[in-house]
């Protein structure tokens, strides 16, 4: 290393055909050395870069496989920290614009989460380590990961929540699910628990807003936090469908409001939705509810067996954080490491580290 890093400055203005020469010939450079995975949501300018695409769970098994020396992500910050996690000592992950967030993920901060389980703690007198399981949604920072690795808690993805609330339900009565409400919500519905032993913990209140009764009633405790693209998804847009394409099919994503995932025919992940509408019969219609990249894709696909994909909401929502992986930022990572430098390196500390890979492993080792 210690040669000159390519400025990023002249990508800014550059046309995305360049971009697309210079990834294509950086890209044949490094050869094995790399491996890009891109999540489903990614715009198709980039996504058609990735060696392996798919959900949150496929993509974190393929970085913990992967044997290349640089993981580019094409996604965004809680995706890299766990290739970071889950791949050897000697390998890179990197993010080629840092300013891929998610919004959903940072509405649970280790101090919100550190206060909510003091709280519970002494609403359930001294119980919490023996009562409730930690489950954080793998939309959420590497210190989160690392609170549940230290509760005996776990990780879970909209693929494997089911299984993750099943094996966290046999060991301990509780669960603190975060950061998202609905994915908590709609995976425990389906299995059985009834609402009413639900209770939303609103982080900005103290006690998060519960009586010491609603706490000790309540076997899932839900952090107030959700995603902004799919809170744009409503009811009204399934009934509005319906009435006018009676023989539609809908298809959510359970980060959806509980009241779409109920009027929905179908409810899973980024990977579920793309099989099922591949494995459908030609000419059937979708309406399909998650992020517009992913269902401008399904479209697009589906014209060649006249299946008709429609998008669930009026207007345009995508997800503006995964947006920001584009040719531009990933030419000038990929350049970068052609010449020997090393941008936008995604290291988790190492002291959360541990913890956190715990809490991962727990999860991969759960997943069917
Ligand atoms: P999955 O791809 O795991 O379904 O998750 C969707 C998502 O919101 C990723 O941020
Ligand atoms: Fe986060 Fe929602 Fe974007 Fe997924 S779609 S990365 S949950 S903001």
């Amino acid at each position: 290393m210690g040669v000159e890093a390519v400025a990023i400055q002249p990508f800014f203005s550059m046309k995305d055909e360049e971009c697309h020469a210079r990834i294509r010939a950086a890209k044949e450079k490094l050869g094995k050395r790399l491996v890009i995975l891109g999540h489903h949501y990614q715009r198709e300018e980039v996504f058609q870069y990735a060696d392996y695409t798919g959900d949150s769970l496929k993509l974190s098994r393929m970085a913990a496989q992967s044997d290349a020396e640089f993981i580019v992500f094409c996604g965004v910050h809680f995706m890299a920290e766990v290739a970071d996690i889950l791949s050897g000592p000697d390998q890179i992950a990197i993010l080629p614009d840092l300013a891929a967030g998610c919004s959903m993920a940072d509405m649970a901060n280790l101090a919100n989460v550190e206060r909510a389980w003091a709280e519970l703690n002494v609403m359930l007198e001294g119980k919490a380590d023996s009562t409730i399981t930690p489950v954080t949604y793998i939309n959420s920072a590497a210190d989160l990961k690392a609170f549940c690795g230290r509760h005996e808690g776990v990780v879970c993805t909209s693929t494997n929540a089911r299984h993750v609330l099943e094996w966290s339900f046999s060991r301990r009565e509780k669960i603190l699910f975060f950061p998202d409400q609905h994915l908590g919500r709609n995976t425990a519905f389906k299995m059985g628990i009834p609402l009413e032993e639900m209770v939303v913990w609103d982080f900005n209140q103290p006690n998060g807003g519960l009586t010491v009764e609603q706490v000790q009633n309540a076997k899932m405790i839900l952090w107030k936090g959700f995603c902004s693209v799919h809170q744009m998804f409503k009811p009204e847009h399934i009934d509005n469908f319906r009435a006018k394409y009676p023989e539609g099919k809908v298809i959510s994503h359970p980060e959806n409001a509980f009241d779409v995932c109920q009027k929905s025919d179908f409810v899973g992940s980024t990977e579920y939705i793309i099989n099922v509408i591949n494995d459908a019969a030609p000419g059937t219609r979708w309406l399909v509810g998650t992020e517009l990249n992913l269902v401008n894709r399904l479209a697009e696909q589906g014209k060649a067996q006249d299946k008709k994909v429609h998008f669930m909401a009026p207007t345009v929502c995508m997800c503006s954080t995964m947006f920001r992986i584009d040719p531009q930022h990933l030419a000038w990572t990929l350049e970068n490491l052609v010449e020997g430098n090393v941008v936008n390196q995604i290291k988790v500390a190492p002291e959360e580290k541990e913890m956190a890979k715990k809490a991962l492993d727990t999860m991969l080792k759960i997943s069917p």
